[in-house]
């Protein structure tokens, strides 16, 4: 069946992940952290057929708002098409570059309280997810930086490809530059392994540290130094309900 991304008619199945069908067909959704669930660029605004997509998982209703749901929102990278029927998505980027052209002045204050809402609310649930993934071995840091690069690398193909579709007398310069940066992608991946590695137990560490410190705002709760605190799914303390500031 045919869907629509950014109104491109893009060929998929009943199974395939949004994200992947977009990248099939060289349709633009962002993808920075290689479909981790972290980056949230892959985000997207699904205009109709929500129902022919699977239920929003665990990482998306940490990261995106009630309000953000009732717009359509969805991030691509986690969104399996799962029936056969007509389906429509519009790309944050896509929207916001329709929003800027067409000089919709109210439309973009419209978009920016949205957003700076979604980030003030969903922040803390969203990095105690991140951490929380991590802890239960579903997150790997080393895996994670590797499909960055991986995502960089996609993202740079799609760069070259949508201008080679757009000015075709740009084709055989742009193949050249293109070639040159599959070459510079495959060598900054090699050159990544070494250092990734080395910092892929600091980074577990700096995980952990960022889970004790994110106890103290996760949940609108305080817990203090030394105490125990609920982080992610387990509880694991008492927070302190609440603190009482007296100045004198
Ligand atoms: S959240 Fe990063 S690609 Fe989906």
């Amino acid at each position: 069946m045919i869907i629509y991304i950014n109104d491109k008619p893009c060929e998929v199945a009943a199974g395939d992940l949004l994200l992947q069908a977009a990248q099939r067909h060289n349709a633009h959704i962002g993808c920075i952290c290689g479909g981790n669930g972290i980056c949230q660029s892959c985000f997207v605004y699904v205009k109709e057929g929500a129902e022919l997509l699977s239920p929003p998982s665990d990482e998306e209703k940490a990261f995106i708002s009630d309000k953000l749901f009732q717009e359509g929102g969805r991030l691509a990278c986690q969104t399996i098409i799962t029936g056969e029927g007509t389906i429509r998505v519009l790309t944050r980027a896509e929207n916001l570059r329709r929003i800027v052209i067409g000089l919709n002045v109210p439309g973009f204050i419209t978009y920016a309280q949205t957003i700076g809402f979604n980030v003030v609310t969903k922040l803390p649930g969203g990095a105690a997810n991140l951490v929380s993934r991590v802890r239960e071995g579903k997150l790997n840091p080393l895996d994670s930086i590797g499909k960055i690069a991986g995502g960089l690398q996609y993202g740079a193909g799609l760069a070259v490809h949508t201008v080679m579709e757009a000015i075709p007398v740009l084709q055989a310069p742009v193949a050249l530059v293109s070639g040159a940066l599959q070459g510079s992608g495959s060598l900054l991946s090699g050159a990544l392994q070494a250092p990734v590695s080395l910092i892929s137990g600091a980074a577990g560490g700096i995980f952990n540290a960022a889970s004790g410190m994110l106890c103290t705002v996760s949940g609108g709760r305080l817990s203090l130094p030394g105490s125990t605190c609920t982080s992610g799914n387990t509880p694991q303390t008492k927070a302190v309900e609440s603190v009482t500031i007296r100045v004198k």
